[in-house]
């Protein structure tokens, strides 16, 4: 099996997989940050060496005080627990989004985890947080404008490699297959620039029900296509 370098992962099903078990969505999200656990173990042990997952959206704030409140408390505990994974993985993680708009308390939490992880490289583990693809583009892009306008950036064309060094993800290959879970054919603003030739694979498994079996199944529909990047193979 020829596995993908840079898996990309939207986490979705939870609350709908915990509605048909009439359950309140909370409950999913504690199951799905449980298995987003177990799934990091078996991504690292497959030996793939980036994987990137969208926990929460720009848009997610919309959600209830409740559930937005939930989940704030479900990635503390988690930030928390991946420390010890992070050296006995030799891993490092990444926050990806727009960190200012997290808690305090949070953004103390991935300070302190991006900087004890941040030597480790036999695997990038990157989690984004309040991310949305066009906000993470609005802040290169300002970026960018400020470094232009203080000469920081050669004159000229600002290039496709500018434009990536820039980015939350600069320096990591793109995805070379991204997955959803849960059924829905979108990618909610999830790492526009970087999917540009991505592979995509859609299921209809619950993210709290995706296991290696399925993660075997979407890298088998990978390995089953004829990577093209435009030219004429
Ligand atoms: C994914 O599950 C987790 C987050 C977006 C935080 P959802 O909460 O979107 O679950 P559904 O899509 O409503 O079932
Ligand atoms: C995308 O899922 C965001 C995350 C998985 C964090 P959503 O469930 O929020 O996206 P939509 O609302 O179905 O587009
Ligand atoms: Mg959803």
């Amino acid at each position: 099996m020829n596995l993908p370098k840079h898996i990309a992962i939207i986490l979705d099903g939870n609350g709908r997989w915990a509605k048909q078990r009439k359950m309140p969505r909370s409950y999913g999200h504690i199951v799905g940050t449980a298995n987003l656990d177990k799934m990091c173990n078996v991504i690292a042990d497959m030996g793939i060496r980036y994987l990137t997952v969208y926990a929460f959206s720009t848009e997610n704030w919309k959600r209830s005080q409740q559930e937005v409140g939930t989940l704030m408390n479900l990635f503390r505990k988690y930030l928390k627990k991946i420390e010890r994974d992070c050296v006995k993985r030799e891993m490092r993680v990444r926050i990806i989004g727009d960190k200012t708009g997290m808690p305090s308390d949070i953004r103390e939490m991935i300070d302190e985890l991006e900087g004890m992880s941040a030597n480790y490289d036999k695997m990038l583990f990157q989690i984004a947080l309040n991310y949305g693809g066009r906000d993470e583009i609005e802040r290169a892009v300002t970026r960018i404008a400020d470094d232009a306008r203080k000469g920081v950036l050669p004159e000229g064309r600002i290039t496709s490699e500018i434009i990536d060094s820039y980015l939350d993800t600069a320096g990591v290959p793109d995805p070379d297959l991204m997955i959803r879970t849960s059924g829905e054919t979108r990618i909610s603003n999830f790492l526009l620039w970087q999917l540009a030739y991505t592979e995509f694979y859609f299921t209809d498994v619950a993210w709290p029900d995706f296991n290696k079996k399925e993660l075997i199944r979407a890298i088998e529909y990978y390995n089953g296509r004829d990577r093209r990047f435009g030219d004429a193979r």
